[in-house]
């Protein structure tokens, strides 16, 4: 199916993981395992539609809370991830990562460097992983190094290029999965004007159909941007 008016940049709140494994009495890294999948298929989806920018939150500076063994289990499929990146390379999509990095193990974060810097030059999809990421953490990053670099800076356009999005477009449409109608922190700055749509769908059952839904609606919505 060809959809008019795509948004440009796509955010997608993969939430629900827990509770599908919890539906199935297995434990929530399961969940996880699975939302895995679910979101190596949306991008997948996010090609074939040809979306250009997407942003997946898949683990938010607030997930710093969970129990030790479940953030174990989630750094474990992320470095799974980084890993074999060499499919995204061949389907020409690029690997961005956003969020506080300086979390994640050295070898970690090393692993996204080479990724983004292997598949910097691709011109496809932009793909980006929104890890450790708080929107009021990205906004006192930027503020901190706006005064490091003892800069003034005055434009929301030049404040855009001290968060970790710079040179990214604002995000036009959100998707939440798992029912819940909060942005968690999620892209704070960058949503002044997105689009919302939710659904109850668990994250690890989210498929092209409900993507292509989400695209129906957006492209149906009447965006004013303050005007008339
Ligand atoms: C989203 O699923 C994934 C992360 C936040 C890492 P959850 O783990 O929040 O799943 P639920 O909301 O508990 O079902
Ligand atoms: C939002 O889901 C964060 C991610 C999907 C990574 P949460 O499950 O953490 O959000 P809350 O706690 O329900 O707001
Ligand atoms: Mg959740």
């Amino acid at each position: 199916m060809i959809h008019k008016n795509l948004p440009v940049h796509v955010g997608f709140i993969m939430d629900g993981n827990g509770r599908w494994a919890k539906k199935r009495g297995l434990p929530r890294k399961f969940g996880h395992r699975e939302g895995g999948k679910a979101f190596k298929k949306c991008v997948d989806d996010c090609i074939e539609l040809g979306l250009n920018h997407v942003t997946f939150y898949a683990f938010s500076t607030e997930n710093q809370k969970r129990p030790k063994d479940e953030i174990e289990a989630l750094l474990k499929l992320f470095d799974e991830y980084l890993d074999d990146i060499r499919e995204m390379d061949d389907k020409n999509a690029r690997l961005r990562f956003i969020g506080d990095l300086g979390f994640f193990p050295e070898s970690t974060q090393k692993k996204m460097r080479e990724a983004e810097e292997a598949t910097a030059k691709n011109t496809g999809l932009t793909c980006t992983l929104a890890l450790n990421y708080g929107g009021r953490n990205e906004i006192l990053h930027a503020v901190g190094k706006i005064i490091s670099e003892g800069k003034n800076v005055y434009s929301e356009e030049d404040f855009g290029g001290y968060l970790y999005t710079a040179g990214m477009p604002d995000v036009d449409l959100i998707i939440r999965t798992g029912g819940e109608r909060r942005l968690s922190n999620f892209l704070i700055w960058q949503a002044a004007y997105a689009e919302y749509v939710y659904t109850d769908t668990l994250w690890p059952d989210f498929g092209k159909k409900e993507l292509e839904k989400a695209l129906k609606e957006f492209s149906e919505r009447s965006r004013r941007f303050g005007g008339v």
